[in-house]
């Protein structure tokens, strides 16, 4: 890899991923920058896999990803988010009879300074250092407007109030970059507001470098000043959301030809944030 990577929060090298015989991902190269990445493509086109093989869950048969110039090709999942990977998923991966403020607590646990000998004897330090936890993450869910249900079960929550849980729990690691698989699918209007206002804080104050996968593109279109397009395991179009929707290519591949790009003209959406 050049010398490059280490300037982008997060670089994607040459990345090749195969299932058997079925080439997922072929050759894709980016350089994600701090502030709201759109990557967008048709279904199967390979857009999970790539956050797949950033959190560790898949190989690269070729290529790799760097963190601020560390390669991540050789650190397991856990040591990825300690370092400042964090992720959401399409589906959300919540523990449905846990409380809301116990699976947003599962999101600090690599930050807990005292082992597992000060927890089992709930000693003086383990207290106070949960007590902080706590509270950091009921910070968090007054953030995204879900403090009153700190204490519910998380299976009672609409499916929209279980994702923002997951950005929650996502955030409380601290992350450098945050990868958020389809965020507002499933979410109503109110929900999806709640939810850019609380990654825009995050994105303006902490430089965070935040990668969204979406399939609402007036969304990104709104949001990202970037959007990647993915078709085919390739990226076969980068740029502002003027570029990726008036290029051939992308309408072609992605967009149908009936597309008119209107909600480019900064309605709808975008008053969110
Ligand atoms: N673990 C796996 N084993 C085998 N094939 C897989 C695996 N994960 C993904 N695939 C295949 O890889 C291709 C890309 O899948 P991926 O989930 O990355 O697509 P996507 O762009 O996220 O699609 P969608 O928009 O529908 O979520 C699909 O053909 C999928 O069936
Ligand atoms: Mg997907």
């Amino acid at each position: 890899m050049n010398t490059e990577t280490s300037t982008f929060p997060l670089s994607l090298d040459d990345l090749h991923v195969s299932f058997g015989g079925n080439r997922v991902l072929e050759g894709v190269d980016i350089n994600f920058v701090p502030g709201f990445n759109g990557l967008i493509g048709p279904n199967g086109a390979g857009k999970t896999t790539i956050f797949n093989v950033l959190s560790g869950y898949v190989k690269a048969s070729r290529g790799a990803a760097f963190l601020e110039g560390k390669d991540l090709s050789e650190l397991k999942p856990t040591d990825r988010v300690s370092s400042g990977i964090s992720r959401t998923f399409q589906s959300p991966k919540l523990i449905l009879d846990a409380t809301v403020m116990e699976n947003v607590l599962l999101g600090m646990h690599h930050r807990f300074k005292h082992g597992h000998v000060t927890e089992l004897f709930r000693l003086p330090n383990h207290r106070s250092e949960e007590d902080r936890a706590r509270e950091i993450c009921m910070d968090m869910l007054e953030e995204f407007g879900l403090a009153e249900d700190a204490h519910k079960e998380t299976g009672d929550l609409s499916l929209g109030s279980q994702k923002i849980v997951e950005v929650c729990r996502a955030l409380v690691a601290e992350p450098k970059v945050l990868l958020l698989d389809e965020p507002a699918a499933g979410l109503g209007a109110d929900d999806v507001t709640v939810l850019l206002k609380g990654l825009r804080k995050f994105v303006d104050e902490q430089n965070l470098c935040l990668v969204i996968i979406e399939h609402d593109l007036e969304l990104v279109t709104s949001i990202c000043p970037i959007i990647y397009v993915l078709h085919f395991g390739r990226i076969i179009s980068e740029g502002s959301a003027e570029v990726i929707t008036s290029d051939p290519t992308v309408i072609e591949a992605y967009l149908g030809k009936g597309y008119a790009p209107e909600s480019n003209d900064g309605e709808g959406g975008s008053d969110a944030v």
